[in-house]
């Protein structure tokens, strides 16, 4: 009755960002992400007959919120009905990144709860069914389940919005090299930023664009098209950060140092050093380049003030049980 998996982070090149159902977790518009090799949650859970309740302990983290617990309970008990037994779980976890800042570690914190959860019933689970059980504890869960490239596709009931491969992990040599510039958690969460997104006068704006700009990145993807792709994803994420913006109330994620780091990306163009940034709902900064760059990208980086740690990931597996 114990198993542990191992799920990493997925950095999204096409946002998601609002829910058509908040419950669900039924997003707006499809989203394409990327799984990354080093930057990943390891959780265990056991089942027991000797609990009266829950028990987790997040590794390595001095403040738990209250909601954090809830959102573990929650996944646990989905699995717990799939399963058909009330025994409660012991539920160890960790992430090797600070969580909040950025880095999507409710998707691979998340997504690794559901699949030890799972794994300590001996439930068994195509991806589909996988991916959509996921999503439900963390929208961006779905997403850590697939190898490698993944589109998670909207969908528009409950057991329709999943998450699917795209391309392989050995598609496109690209890595995201991640600036890590704060181990503050940010000030609003992301389940906020939601629901606030169609306060933006724009949000109706980027929703109309998004099928395209999907189709378009897809297809740069398929062509490995790297400058066109990049511009792709660049362009998504200022749309994405300019809805968060002006959203009412306003949510700036960005610091000093993202801004520093965006301009220093922009300049290193200019120079013939070809990267892009993207950046989630938190101050890091994703710069996506080509392998054979990665490791100067990284030099680069953390001579910016304000970077703390630079971590480059390849493309990645999804969530797997740890044997
Ligand atoms: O899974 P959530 O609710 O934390 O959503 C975060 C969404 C973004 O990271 C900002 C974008 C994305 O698609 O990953």
């Amino acid at each position: 009755m114990k198993a542990t998996a191992k799920s990493p982070a997925n950095i999204a090149f096409i946002k998601y960002w609002g829910k058509t159902d908040l419950k669900t977790r039924i997003p707006k518009n499809n989203s394409i992400s990327m799984c990354l090799s080093d930057m990943f949650s390891v959780c265990t859970v056991e089942f027991r007959k000797d609990l009266k309740k829950d028990e987790v302990e997040f590794k390595g983290e001095k403040i738990v919120k209250k909601r954090e617990l809830e959102r573990i309970i929650k996944t646990l008990d989905r699995v717990r009905k799939l399963g058909k037994t009330s025994l409660r779980a012991r539920v160890t976890t960790e992430n090797n990144f600070p969580k909040a800042t950025g880095i999507a570690s409710s998707a691979s914190g998340l997504s690794a709860v559901t699949v030890a959860a799972l794994g300590a019933l001996n439930i068994k689970m195509n991806t589909k069914e996988l991916s959509s059980l996921a999503r439900l504890a963390s929208g961006t869960a779905g997403r850590s389940i697939p190898d490698g490239f993944v589109e998670w596709v909207k969908g528009s009931e409950e057991t329709e919005s999943y998450s699917k491969q795209i391309f392989p992990v050995d598609w496109w040599e690209i890595c995201d090299v991640v600036a890590v510039v704060t181990k503050k958690m940010k000030k609003v969460s992301s389940t906020e930023g939601h629901k606030l997104a169609e306060t933006s006068p724009f949000y109706k704006e980027r929703l109309k664009g998004m099928e395209k700009k999907i189709i378009r990145i897809k297809k740069a993807m398929r062509e490995r098209n790297f400058s066109k792709f990049g511009r792709i994803v660049e362009d998504e994420a200022l749309n994405m950060h300019a809805i968060c913006m002006t959203s009412q109330p306003s949510i700036i994620y960005w610091s000093e140092t993202t801004v520093k780091i965006i301009k220093e990306v922009m300049r290193w163009r200019e120079e013939d050093l070809e990267s892009y940034f993207t950046i989630d709902a938190g101050p890091s900064v994703h710069v996506i380049c080509e392998k054979k760059q990665a490791q100067k990208i990284k030099k680069r980086l953390l001579k910016v003030k304000g970077v703390e740690r630079a971590v480059v990931n390849n493309p990645s597996t999804g969530a797997r049980l740890l044997a």
